[in-house]
């Protein structure tokens, strides 16, 4: 048996692959493919295959994927051509034979007004359509959209964004990683949708209080229109495309998009998901 991990260069990826060893997957079965040979010889210490293929390159996927019972396909970073990439892999998995390909989706995908929704919903179509057995993982919000810019507003004293007062069912990339590693290290999942997010919602607000709290230092969270968030992320130098897709999120967030409360995560990893204030305090301590 072997299990591929895409994008495996990448917090979600390489995240996934320590999940699928701490599970106890021998490093034999576990290859990594990847567009960068440079990051991907950084894995082989890992004593992991590893095989290049860009998303954009139908042939390199296919031989990647040859001999793969399992493939944990991760959702790509590149607006306006992702959608091709997305049918790239999964043409590419089905044409190489693999028995099972776990998707990461974004939570709620069927009925999300999220700009990155279409994307995803287009993509867990598509492989619907190609009649590989598949598992869905929806994820709700990295919890490091929001812990990458705490040292930031702890400086500053505020947090901003376009929330207002919605609740996130963030959680960190480790636990949505454990949650696909449990899927691919055990049966039984084959056709199943997962809706994964942290097990206590928060609001942006609750987030500027906890940075409050672990730094001892006045935190507050001003809420801005969408347009006045955008160009406040380009300040903090978010490229344009990235700014409004994180606005967006804040949006989607304020209407309850990416709100959810299935329990499937923590049913997955086998333990309560991890809590905003202790990723907070874990970013403030680096
Ligand atoms: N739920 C959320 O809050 C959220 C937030 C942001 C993104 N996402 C989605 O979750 C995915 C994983 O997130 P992450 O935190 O691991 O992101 P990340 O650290 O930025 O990693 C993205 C990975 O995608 C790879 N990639 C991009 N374009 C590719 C291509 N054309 N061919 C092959 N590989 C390609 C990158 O390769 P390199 O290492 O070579 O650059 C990188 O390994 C993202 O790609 C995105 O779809 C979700």
């Amino acid at each position: 048996m072997s299990i591929a991990i895409t994008a495996a260069t990448g917090r979600y990826g390489r995240a996934a692959i320590d999940a699928l060893l701490r599970r106890g997957v021998p490093a034999h079965q576990i290859v990594a493919v990847g567009r960068n040979p440079e990051k991907l010889a950084e894995l082989s210490g890992l004593g992991i295959a590893t095989r290049v293929a860009d998303y954009g390159d139908p042939a390199a996927l296919k031989a990647a994927f040859a001999d793969v019972e399992k493939l944990l396909f991760v959702s790509g970073t590149e607006v306006g051509t992702r959608l091709q990439q997305h049918r790239n892999v999964v043409d590419a998995a089905a044409r190489a034979g693999v028995g099972l390909i776990a998707y990461t989706s974004v939570v709620k995908a069927d009925t999300s007004t999220l700009m990155v929704a279409p994307d995803h919903k287009a993509t867990e179509a598509y492989i619907r359509e190609s009649g590989l057995p598949f598992v869905f993982l929806r994820n709700s919000w990295y919890m490091a959209n929001y812990t990458d810019m705490a040292a930031a507003y702890v400086g500053t004293g505020e947090v901003l964004g376009a929330a207002g007062d919605g609740r996130v069912s963030a959680a960190t990339h480790a636990d949505y990683a454990d949650a696909a590693a449990a899927v691919l290290s055990t049966s039984g999942h084959e056709n199943t949708v997962y809706e994964l997010g942290g097990d206590t919602a928060f609001t942006v607000g609750e987030y500027a209080q906890a940075l409050s709290e672990s730094s001892n230092r006045d935190v507050v969270y001003r809420d801005l229109s969408k347009g006045d968030y955008v160009a406040a992320l380009g300040g903090f130098g978010f490229p344009a495309d990235l700014a409004e897709v994180f606005a967006d999120g804040d949006l989607g967030v304020a209407r309850g998009d990416l709100l959810i409360d299935s329990g499937d995560l923590g049913r997955l990893i086998g333990r309560p998901t991890a809590k905003m204030r202790d990723a907070v305090a874990d970013a403030l301590s680096v």
